[in-house]
């Protein structure tokens, strides 16, 4: 392959990675249910336990988190925040083709994705009742959105991929706009419980280097719109893309298996 063509693929490649099958879809509002609306019985009680599961995940599922996080950590307000990876229409839109997976999963599996790469931790039997009450709060969260489109606000907001990042600028945003939360060290800060009030970005309690959100850009994108918490919006792209490349790069777990991600790409990690 000549330059041009490697590097128009490696693009479109990277815009699948980013926007999973945007372009395919057709995008709709992004309606989210009445807990009112939750069944009575044996279906109802599975999707709050899911509820319960994806909120409190350190506490509830110990042997399957390595980390200090919840998954509504990063998917804010169990999974109903647009442009914060949000849970709603999953149902859906799975299973879909992955770039960094070379092929298409189930949501079962994404849900594992992130089980062992943002939680640190491992994955779920397919037909345990723990991940059966996730799909079930998902499915529900789901309710009203066609199967094949995804949700206006879907993934993360847009973030111009072609800004530098500069970390030592980056630095000085981490000290004045997060360290108040997260800590000096990105070590978060704890509650009594031994859980966080506010989770920590990097260190040993932190996701691992094979997560989304060790990604340059992903990582800019979730901050641009979500934080400092209360206050997305107010960063500048510029000042996004700089601390995310800051914090991203402070030492974290590692993940063996990561060498086997974007099998169908000529290089493994296809940015920074
Ligand atoms: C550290 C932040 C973080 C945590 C914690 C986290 N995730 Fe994610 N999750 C992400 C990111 C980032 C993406 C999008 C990744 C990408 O674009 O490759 C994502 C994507 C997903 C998706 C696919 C969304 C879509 O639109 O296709 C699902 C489902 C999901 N996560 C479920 C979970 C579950 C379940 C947990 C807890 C076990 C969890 N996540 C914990 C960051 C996180
Ligand atoms: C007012 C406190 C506060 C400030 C300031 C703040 N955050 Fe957060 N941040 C939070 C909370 C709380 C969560 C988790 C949300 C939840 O559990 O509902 C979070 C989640 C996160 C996450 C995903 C979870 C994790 O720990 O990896 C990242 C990344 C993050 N913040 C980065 C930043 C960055 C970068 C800044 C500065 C630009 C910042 N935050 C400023 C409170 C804050």
């Amino acid at each position: 392959m000549n330059t041009i063509k490697l590097r128009t693929f490696t693009l479109a490649v990277l815009a699948a990675a980013s926007a999973p099958a945007l372009a395919q879809s057709q995008t709709v509002s992004m309606p989210v249910p009445d807990e009112a609306s939750i069944p009575k019985g044996p279906m109802g009680d599975a999707v709050k336990r899911g509820k319960a599961l994806l909120t409190d995940t350190r506490k509830q599922l110990p042997s399957n988190v390595g980390n200090g996080l919840n998954c509504t950590s990063c998917h804010l307000n169990a999974g109903t925040t647009a442009y914060a990876s949000p849970w709603v229409g999953l149902a859906g839109a799975f299973p879909e083709y992955r770039s960094r997976s070379g092929k298409v999963i189930s949501l079962q599996e994404r849900i594992n994705d992130c089980f062992q790469r943002s939680m640190n931790g491992k994955p779920l039997a397919f037909d345990s009742s723990d991940m059966n009450a996730i799909m079930a709060y998902m499915k529900w969260l789901s309710t009203g959105v066609p199967t094949g489109t995804n949700v206006a606000g879907r993934g993360f907001e847009k973030i111009d991929m072609s800004l530098k990042p500069d970390p030592v600028h980056g630095k000085s945003v981490y000290t004045a706009q997060c360290a108040s939360c997260h800590g000096a060290e990105g070590q978060g800060t704890k509650n009594p419980q031994g859980g966080y009030i506010f989770p920590p970005v990097w260190g040993k309690d932190s996701f691992n280097v094979g997560a989304g959100m060790a990604r340059l850009y992903t990582a800019a994108a979730f901050v641009k719109h979500n934080m400092p918490l209360g206050r997305g919006g107010s960063l500048s792209a510029q000042d996004a893309v700089d601390v995310a490349a800051y914090f991203t790069q402070q030492p974290r777990p590692d993940y063996a298996a990561r060498v086997n991600d974007w099998p169908r790409l000529c290089e493994n990690a296809p940015f920074a």
